[in-house]
Parts: C-alpha cells; structure tokens; sequence
C-alpha cells in the first residue's frame, strides 16, 4: 500500500485500525521515533517499507526517558516536518499525547538492572527505564512483526533486544546500519546545535575511534583534538562512546 498514510492521534483510534480489515493477514514493520526526522530515520521505515505490507511509524516525544526537564522542554516538535518526510514509506503514524500512553502516571514501569546502568544509563539515571517503557507499551500497541532501530544507539538496541527475549515478544528487532555525513559523524538531531567549528571537530569523532588501537588511546586522541570525553569503552567486538562538543553530547559506535 503506498500514498496516503493514516494519523492516529489517539490510543483509541490507533486501537479500532488495527483490529480493523487493513490488518488482516498483513506484516507489520514499526519505527519508533521521537519525531525531528532526518535521513537516518528515513533509512528506517524505507527498510520497513520494503519488507512489510504496513508500516506504522510512531511519533511521540516520550516524556519518561528525559532526566533533565529542560531538555524535554526544548527537544524539537515537528510534526508536519516528519509527516512529509516518512510520509512516503509509512501507511500509519501513531502520535498519542504523553497523558494518554501514561495514564497511570508511570506507576508501572520496566527496570532493567544491568546495561541499562552503564554508559549512557551512567550519566542519565532512569533513561533506559523511560525507553524500555515506552517501547513495551508501543509495541503492545502497534504489535508488530518487525521493530527496526538503529545502530547508532547500540545500548539502546541491545536493551530492548534484552527487553523482546525477556517478556517473550514475538516481535522480530532487526537492527540497522548507522546512516553517516558525507564526513563520517553520524546523523542525529542534535548535530544541527552545532556551531560551523564545532561540526567540523565533531567529524573527527568516528575517524579516531576507528582508528585506534584501544579504547584508552581513543580517548586520549579525543581529548588531545579538543573533545570532551565522556566514556570510551571496547566491548562484544564494538567500540562505543560518548563526547560533548560545544555542549551537545554525541554517541558513536563503530565496528572493531
Ligand atoms: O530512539 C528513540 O528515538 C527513542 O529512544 C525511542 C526508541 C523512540 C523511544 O522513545
């Protein structure tokens, strides 16, 4: 099915669609996303597109997962922008408001003990707990074949592939290449924070990354180009870390 998609803005009338004929005998691909789209989603649900009858695209800025509330107040709302984006390769969008998937006020939510605490859970305390949340509750909603992520965010991935095996989903997580510039630093919203300089040093990020031989002289060339390390860490055959530059934190993993 191409051309016009359908936007559900409720629970409800997401509900009543997916129950309807449309999902009858049909595979089912969902990206989750926060909305703000570039091209790295859109590598996404072109994946879901080819491989699912349906795609539904979800959009909802997720409140639970943000620990700095000055944070959420400024990630960027662009509904109409990211319509005409994914637009294209999705037959659904689910964009509900945070009262209605939170209903209960978050009394109920998925604590994972492990992964979760490193790296990224390290210096956001409860994020993963937010993500892994949102992502039960939107799988259960959207109940997909398959749920496609990106690389880019490894920790993420592999928690909600954790997630998946440990509550016996049967849905399938397929994982997706980090889309990169043409300069090598990977695609996210926040790179357009970035002053001209400021981009130009973040390039240099994948490029030492790959190309040293440990994670501690990883660090040390990161430093010594003038970006604040956060962690570098080496582990299951992936080197994974976390700069600031000019303020703005970026991720990165590559192969080793
Ligand atoms: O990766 C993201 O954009 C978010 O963490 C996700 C998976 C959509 C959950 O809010």
């Amino acid at each position: 099915m191409n051309g016009p998609f359908h936007l559900h803005r409720t629970v409800a009338s997401w509900r009543q669609a997916r129950r309807g004929a449309g999902f009858q005998g049909v595979s089912v691909g969902f990206v989750p996303t926060m909305g703000a789209l570039h091209a790295g989603h859109v590598a996404l649900v072109e994946r879901a597109r080819r491989e699912n009858d349906r795609v539904v695209l979800s959009v909802f800025v997720n409140p639970t997962q943000f620990d700095d509330p000055a944070d959420l107040a400024r990630y960027p709302r662009t509904l109409s922008a990211d319509l005409a984006l994914a637009g294209p390769f999705v037959t659904d969008v689910l964009a509900p408001e945070a009262d209605e998937l939170y209903a209960d006020g978050y009394r109920f939510h998925v604590t994972e003990r492990d992964l979760s605490r490193e790296m990224e859970g390290a210096s956001r305390p409860g994020h993963f707990d937010g993500v892994l949340t949102v992502v039960l509750k939107l799988l259960n909603l959207v109940q997909p074949d398959r749920v496609y992520f990106g690389e880019k965010d490894w920790q993420q991935l592999e928690l909600v592939r954790g997630l998946c095996r440990s509550f016996f989903l049967s849905t399938e997580v397929v994982a997706c290449p980090t889309v990169r510039d043409r300069d090598g630093l990977a695609l996210s919203s926040r790179n357009v924070r970035l002053s001209e300089a400021g981009r130009a040093r973040a390039a240099l990020f994948p490029t030492i990354l790959r190309g040293a031989v440990d994670a501690l002289s990883a660090a040390r060339a990161l430093a010594k180009a003038g970006l604040d390390v956060d962690y570098v860490t080496d582990r299951s055959g992936r080197r994974l870390a976390a700069i600031r530059v000019e303020g703005v934190r970026l991720i990165d993993n590559v192969p080793l």
